[in-house]
């Protein structure tokens, strides 16, 4: 029987801190011996969103004990482990170098392979942590940094169908509740927020919804949640104008969804169709009762990591460590962080002015 490969993964690209032991487990899936997170909330709060510097000195300051807290948990040493895998980009250059650096040393001392990966991968495979998932699938990647449908054929083998033209949703959410003043990291507190709303009182733009096959814009979604946050003058409209984003938002994943989920069926013919949704914003459930109700209507199949799976873990990293392990894509340790790193190279760039639709 083929020995179960160990990892262990360590992701600082951008505000948590984190580091995890993972093992392939019988059923294709996942063992989690540890996966420890360390979020740096408290610090960025205070100016509303993530400050590279402070982000990187709070890595640097907690990775060595974030690291062993995840081999203690695990009751395995480095000596168990059959590889390294962190975080090499796309993210914040500063945080980046500072989990990547430490991984190579960690797989050069104890003579171990390295594997530098991109943090989308890890987003992108996170399912497999936990449900025994076939290729191609369809992913719907949402988090605070990018918003895209792509299909994934293989590991390491994606087709981009969909993206955002200009900001991603994480950072929709996070402006939007900056905006009415609802805390830092906007989404949960959007989210939360929203349940106590009338989604109808606002009526807000639905940028390229009819046009731009499954590309997303939610950079006219929020300029009119800033022109109508001036109306507001009662804690009930701060409530109704969340709640009206949040289904605004509802309205536009379901018809892009719908559209990439055809794309996805022609291009691929497969007989069954998996909808992945990943990233820190696939936690939201209201997005995911949205999402399941299409699912019902046209008869295909969502699958949503565990919420501890969506927003940036180390688990998801050690895991697509393995998955490359496993395929013999292992990297030289000269690999350098990158702060943009698409996971299909051959896709169109889509953000900038003069782009035509
Ligand atoms: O994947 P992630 O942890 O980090 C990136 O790779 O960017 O995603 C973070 C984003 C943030 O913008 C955060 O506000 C958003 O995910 N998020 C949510 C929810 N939880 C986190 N957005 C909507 N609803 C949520 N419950
Ligand atoms: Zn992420």
């Amino acid at each position: 029987m083929k020995k179960k490969i160990t990892f262990l993964g360590i992701e600082t690209s951008c505000d948590e801190t984190a580091a995890a032991i993972v093992r392939e487990n019988d059923k294709g899936t996942a063992d989690i011996l540890s996966n420890i997170v360390s979020s740096q909330i408290s610090e960025h709060k205070k100016f509303g969103g993530v400050v590279p510097e402070l982000a990187a000195r709070a890595h640097l300051e907690n990775i060595d004990y974030i690291i062993n807290s995840a081999l203690e948990k695990s009751k395995i040493t480095l000596e168990d482990i059959d590889g390294v895998a962190a975080t090499a980009g796309p993210g914040l250059i500063v945080c980046l170098t500072i989990g990547l650096n430490i991984g190579k040393s960690i797989a050069t001392f104890t003579n171990k392979p390295f594997i530098g990966v991109n943090h989308l991968e890890g987003h992108a495979l996170s399912p497999g942590l936990e449900t025994n998932i076939k290729f191609p699938y369809l992913l719907l990647l949402i988090s605070g940094g990018h918003s895209q449908f792509l299909i994934v054929k293989d590991v390491n083998k994606y087709e981009q169908l969909g993206t955002t033209i200009d900001d991603a949703l994480g950072e929709a959410f996070d402006k939007t509740a900056k905006m009415l003043d609802l805390g830092y990291p906007g989404g949960p507190s959007i989210e939360k927020f929203s349940i106590l709303g009338n989604e109808k009182i606002f009526k807000l733009p639905e940028p390229i919804i009819n046009k731009a096959g499954c590309n997303l814009s939610f950079a006219g979604l929020k300029t009119a949640v800033l022109r109508e946050s001036k109306k507001i003058n009662s804690d009930k409209m701060k409530y109704d104008l969340a709640a009206s984003f949040q289904n605004t938002i509802n309205k536009i994943l379901y018809k892009k969804t719908k559209i990439a989920v055809e794309m996805f069926k022609k291009k691929t013919r497969s007989i069954e169709t998996n909808l992945v949704v990943a990233g820190g914003v696939a936690a939201n459930k209201s997005i995911r009762k949205n999402l399941n109700n299409l699912s019902n209507e046209m008869k295909f199949k969502t699958v949503y990591p565990s919420i501890k799976f969506c927003g940036d873990n180390a688990a998801m990293i050690a895991w697509a460590g393995i998955k490359r392990f496993n395929q013999n894509l292992l990297d030289e340790n000269n690999v350098i962080a990158k702060s943009r790193w698409p996971l299909d190279e051959k896709a169109p760039f889509m953000k900038g002015p003069g782009l035509k639709l």
